[in-house]
């Protein structure tokens, strides 16, 4: 561990959070870390956690560049927050708000930027290797209901999201209720996703645009991995030969 790591960690949040939200045999292994300041207004939900968990696990509040210094994060959980897999981070100043009756689900390796907001009244699945950038939000409800005046009907407000498995969503990116995106999608900045994209049992969609459409076919993103040199040796090689 980076000592500079020491001091920035919440060791309030990580006692509080960990103790009040899961059992004794899963807190006393502290899978949840809280860098900088939090708030949490409300934690009367569940937590629901894997076996294989471990130390730090699940991550809170780090700052990933000097783009976004620390600030807080607040986080209430009414509904149930349940972990699929054990690697999880949320960046530095997200909110997340799961109220009564709503389900939050994430898998592995999921990682949000800073900033980002989540609000859900009703559910999200996000699954494994997403990555979610900055500054972005994810809503499953209008929030406000809204009367057809020629039928007087007043329709439901709230639809489930899906993410899933090796999406990633661009920065800036509104994530609407009733979204589902099927593996390996792409979301490009400043969109606006509001559709069930799953269709035709197709993977490798880039979506665009507000509301989000299908601008092309066949693209995944590459994570951090064994290939990232190579495109890092591909960039500048692009340099050289286009200055
Ligand atoms: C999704 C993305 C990666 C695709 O990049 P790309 O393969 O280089 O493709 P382009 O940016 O040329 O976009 C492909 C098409 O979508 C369109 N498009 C891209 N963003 C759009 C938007 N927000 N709204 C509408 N259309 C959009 C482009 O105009 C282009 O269409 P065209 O070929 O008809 O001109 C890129 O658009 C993007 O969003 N980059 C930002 C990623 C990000 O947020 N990174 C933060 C750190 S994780």
């Amino acid at each position: 561990m980076q000592i500079s790591n020491l001091f920035r960690r919440n060791w309030w949040a990580i006692f509080y959070f960990n103790f009040k939200m899961l059992p004794f045999r899963q807190a006393i292994k502290f899978p949840f870390d809280f860098y900088g300041s939090v708030r949490f207004p409300d934690l009367s939900g569940k937590i629901e956690i894997p076996d294989n968990i471990h130390r730090g696990c699940f991550q809170f509040g780090q700052c990933e560049n000097a783009i976004f210094p620390y600030s807080k994060m607040t986080i209430t959980i009414r509904g149930l927050w349940k972990f699929n897999g054990n690697l999880f981070n949320l960046g530095t100043g997200s909110t997340v708000e799961i109220n009564e009756h709503a389900v939050l689900e994430t898998g592995t390796d999921v990682l949000i930027a800073p900033k980002y907001r989540i609000i859900l009244k009703k559910g999200a699945k996000i699954g494994n290797h997403v990555r979610i950038s900055w500054e972005g939000q994810m809503f499953d409800s209008n929030f406000h209901y809204m009367r057809n005046t020629s039928t007087g009907d007043i329709p439901f407000i709230n639809k489930n999201i899906v993410i899933g498995n090796n999406c990633w969503v661009g920065n800036r990116v509104t994530i609407n209720k009733g979204s589902q995106l099927p593996d390996y999608t792409v979301v490009a900045a400043g969109s606006l996703t509001n559709k069930n994209y799953i269709k035709d049992g197709k993977t490798h969609l880039t979506l665009a645009g507000s509301p989000a459409k299908v601008v092309a076919e066949g693209f995944e993103r590459i994570f951090e991995t064994l290939e990232e040199p190579l495109c890092i040796e591909l960039n500048e090689r692009e340099y050289r030969e286009n200055p």
